[in-house]
């Protein structure tokens, strides 16, 4: 069966994957900028070597878009989306919160994610119609019902300080509302903490597929609800995401629509 090989070459890559991260956090740590505070890290990019590697070899045919620029094209319908360290900045400064991200999707529906916190050996899957799980326990969102008691994650983009699109209005309205609000710096694990019921909500604007796939997948497999800012599906050609354990969801979209 696709989806049990599937299974088996995306839990290999992201255990290679964040044995390397894991590897790579024990000496120095060679960092370029993409952007002006958007950084790359030689990491990154091994990560992403060891990934693709796999899936051509494994299953031809398959697709990958993957953040370092890594694409391939096949015609299988099957397309995986790699952030391959998710939480770059965190890396590079030796703080313990990142992690490998890999999303399947078939024909555009998403069906197998998983997300390897090699810090902790957290390994987060999820499979269509099958559950969400963490180490194998599977998972179930958090059951806050008003934003007052919920703990909410986000994050900024790397363009904070001169974009338009900066997300600074939205937090400091849900930072007054919500019971606390974090920015970890890893959005794919930011998902992740939804899907396990850490965190009540997540939401955060101009991400990437790869940042989202996998996460997006979880919170929906442990009976959460993840859509635009808008209350629309979630596009991974563009993502705006709000991701919630269904309860606080209205609320925090009644925030993100209010103009004041
Ligand atoms: C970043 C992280 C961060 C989020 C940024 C992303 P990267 O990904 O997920 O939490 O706020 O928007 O770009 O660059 O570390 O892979
Ligand atoms: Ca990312
Ligand atoms: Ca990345």
């Amino acid at each position: 069966m696709e989806i049990d090989g599937i299974r088996e070459v995306a839990l290999r890559a992201a255990k290679e994957a964040g044995a390397i991260l894991r590897e790579g956090l024990e000496r120095t740590r060679i960092i370029e900028y993409k952007g002006d505070k958007n950084l790359v890290t030689d990491v990154d990019r091994r990560s992403e070597e060891a990934i693709a590697s796999l899936i051509q070899r494994e299953l031809p045919g398959h697709s990958l878009v993957s953040e370092e620029g890594t694409r391939l094209e096949g015609n299988s319908g099957y397309r995986w989306f790699v952030d391959p360290l998710d939480g770059t900045t965190n890396y590079a400064h030796g703080y313990p919160c990142f992690s490998v991200s890999i999303g399947v999707e078939k024909d555009g529906e998403l069906i197998y994610g998983v997300v390897y916190d090699p810090s902790l050996e957290e390994l987060f899957t999820a499979e269509r119609g099958e559950g969400a799980f963490l180490n194998g326990r599977r998972l179930r969102v958090s059951a806050i019902s008003r934003l007052s008691n919920a703990l909410l994650a986000t994050g900024f983009p790397s363009d904070v300080a001169t974009a338009e699109e900066n997300n600074l209005d939205h937090f400091a309205k849900f930072i007054k509302r919500a019971q606390a609000v974090r920015r970890p710096g890893s959005a794919t694990l930011d998902l992740c903490y939804v899907a396990a019921g850490r965190f009540d909500g997540y939401w955060e604007l101009r991400l990437n597929a790869w940042d989202v796939a996998a996460g997006a997948l979880l919170v929906r497999e442990a009976g959460g609800r993840v859509t635009d800012l808008q209350g629309q599906p979630l596009r991974l050609s563009a993502p705006r995401i709000v991701a919630s354990n269904g309860q606080i969801h209205d609320e925090m979209l009644r925030v993100l629509a209010a103009n004041a």
